[in-house]
């Protein structure tokens, strides 16, 4: 169960409140780094610090961007499965956008009507996908004749009808930057081989699989409005077309998202308010869409200005007229991914402590506590001299945090993942680490799964 791998730690009453803010509400940088410190007392650092004030305030906006009438916003767990994230999306009506069995007890735990979700990825095995039906859900994205048969045998051996949307990796790129569509991948079916055989792959779908629907998502970090209004105006064409070469009714339409939000550097998205007219006269100008539920999913743009990495300086050492910043947290706890060189590196920005604001300035390598020099979360960084036991702050790190990085790396704990509104703790808990001992099982070369 998803529980076994979440920490809960008690909460006692008032518990890292902010004393000294009359209203309560975090505002103050003083009052902020109080908040710090009163967290790091009780839970250690480093921590992820989420407001629940921010979720809300993404979602709302989001839905305001988007057509009233047909719409839906779909949480991407794998932007941040933590039960007090997803627990925030679900009482703000997002459905959820699901890939792994993980995900799926993620969202059982957080109370998801799982009738509503949608489960895709890549590499789907038939087993998985009947513990998906099982669980409830009954819409699938598909990437692949293979996948189609899995599902079909899924659904035969479940004894349920599902829904599949095909997703479709399109001819042309798109303009976000890291393009996941248009390009050489293992994601989603070719537009060509849809528009050349497409009778012949809808074949392979069987009795208990009703194909209803499309799916494209064109990348993460799609760059603005335009760019992201460029992305949905093809998937529209693409998906009228293809449902009615093949004479399937178009129920979903999953336009995907890519919506944009700085990752661990200060700011806000691009203004995105162009998309609302935008949307509704795409919506205006479709034929067969216009009876579609628009789907879109969500994770950075949902999440990422919630949380803040509060973490500590250990050192502040020179090395060959270098100086490296030393701090309790690194690739294991933040953009793991880039620091394995599998994503563009990114760069962070730095949020000392107000004492600490008029101090002179120094450039520094931020570095953790990994025995590797990959472990680098920011380079040649400008920010006041700061002290070995400060705590520092990473902003804009609520999406793809620990569950993104190379956690097992070297053992060292998981941060504490604390979830807040207006200074008042909610909850927290931590991702469970570590080795746990399985049951020794007497067949071997079984690729069977879970
Ligand atoms: C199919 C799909 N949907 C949604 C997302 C979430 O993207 P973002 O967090 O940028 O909104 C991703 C991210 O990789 C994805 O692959």
């Amino acid at each position: 169960m998803y529980n076994n791998m979440s920490i809960s730690f008690p909460i006692k009453e008032n518990q890292g409140s902010i004393s000294s803010a009359e209203s309560g509400v975090v505002s103050h940088l003083d009052d902020l780094f109080s908040f710090y410190a009163e967290i790091a007392a009780t839970y250690g650092t480093p921590f992820y610090l989420y407001d629940a004030a921010k979720i809300e305030e993404q979602v709302l906006s989001l839905r305001s961007l988007l057509p009233t009438e047909n719409s839906d916003i779909l949480f991407s767990f794998k932007s941040n499965p933590n039960p007090s994230v997803t627990g925030q999306m679900k009482i703000h009506g997002c459905r959820a956008d699901l890939t792994s069995p993980g995900e799926i007890e993620a969202a059982q735990v957080a109370g998801f009507d799982l009738s509503k979700a949608l489960y895709g990825g890549p590499g789907k095995s038939e087993g998985e996908l009947i513990g998906a039906i099982l669980a409830g859900i009954r819409s699938f994205s598909m990437e692949s004749v293979h996948d189609l048969k899995a599902l079909s045998g899924a659904a035969a051996s479940v004894g349920e009808s599902v829904k599949a949307l095909l997703r479709i990796n399109p001819q042309e790129a798109p303009k976000a930057k890291l393009a996941m569509s248009g390009v050489a991948s293992q994601f989603g079916f070719e537009e060509e081989d849809l528009r050349s055989d497409g009778e012949e792959i809808m074949a392979s779908a069987g009795p208990g699989v009703d194909l209803v629907g499309i799916h494209i998502y064109w990348g993460t970090q799609v760059g603005d409005a335009e760019a992201l209004l460029d992305c949905f105006r093809r998937t529209v064409k693409i998906a009228e077309e293809i449902s009615n070469d093949l004479r399937f009714p178009l129920e979903i339409l999953n336009l995907g998202g890519g919506f944009p939000w700085p990752y661990s550097t200060i700011g806000v998205g691009p203004d995105l308010s162009p998309l609302t007219a935008g949307l509704e006269e795409l919506f205006e100008e479709s034929s067969a869409a216009k009876n579609a539920e628009w789907w879109f999913e969500s994770g950075r743009f949902l999440c990422a200005s919630s949380g803040t990495l509060v973490t500590r300086v250990m050192e502040v050492k020179t090395s060959k007229e270098k100086q490296f910043l030393i701090l309790d947290t690194g690739i294991h706890h933040l953009g793991g991914m880039s620091g394995l060189g599998r994503i563009p590196r990114f760069s962070i920005d730095l949020e000392v402590p107000p004492s600490r604001a008029n101090n002179e300035k120094i450039q520094v390598e931020v570095v953790g506590q990994l025995c590797t020099p990959l472990d680098c979360i920011g380079r040649r960084i400008k920010l006041p001299q700061v002290e070995p036991g400060d705590l520092v702050s990473v902003p804009n790190t609520g999406a793809y945090g620990p569950t993104a990085s190379v956690l097992g790396f070297l053992s060292r704990p998981t941060p504490a993942e604390i979830l807040h509104r207006d200074g008042e703790i909610l909850s927290a808990n931590r991702l469970r680490s570590g080795h746990e001992t399985l049951e020794q099982r007497k067949s071997h070369h079984t690729h069977e799964s879970h």
